[in-house]
């Protein structure tokens, strides 16, 4: 069953910035876009498994730093080959001033 749990504070996060969070095995990314709103993604590229959280984010997109690949991280779809696999995308929402991811 899908739950909420806190990923981090909103201002561990500048504009255009992702962090990586990690659940037990599982890895995501928390990422801030341009107009301040938050997004999560599973946190390994789809193309080899590279961490995104070191990835550069444009507006609402993050690069993989190993290839290059761009994700849009609202929808999780590839903008930029090589990956051709989506991304995961999982809910937020700000609550007293954390960020909260439901997975
Ligand atoms: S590992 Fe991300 S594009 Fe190749």
């Amino acid at each position: 069953m899908a739950e909420w749990i806190d990923a981090c504070a909103t201002g561990d996060i500048d504009p255009e910035e992702a962090i990586r969070f990690d659940f037990g095995p599982r890895t995501f990314i928390i990422v801030r876009d341009h107009e301040d709103n938050y997004y999560c993604t599973d946190g390994l590229c789809t193309h080899e498994e590279v961490h995104l959280s070191d990835g550069l984010v444009i507006e609402a997109t993050i690069e993989c730093p190993k290839h290059a690949s761009i994700f849009d991280v609202t929808n999780g779809e590839v903008e930029t080959p090589p990956a051709c696999e989506s991304l995961h995308t999982y809910p937020t929402r700000i609550i007293n001033g954390q960020v909260q991811i439901e997975i």
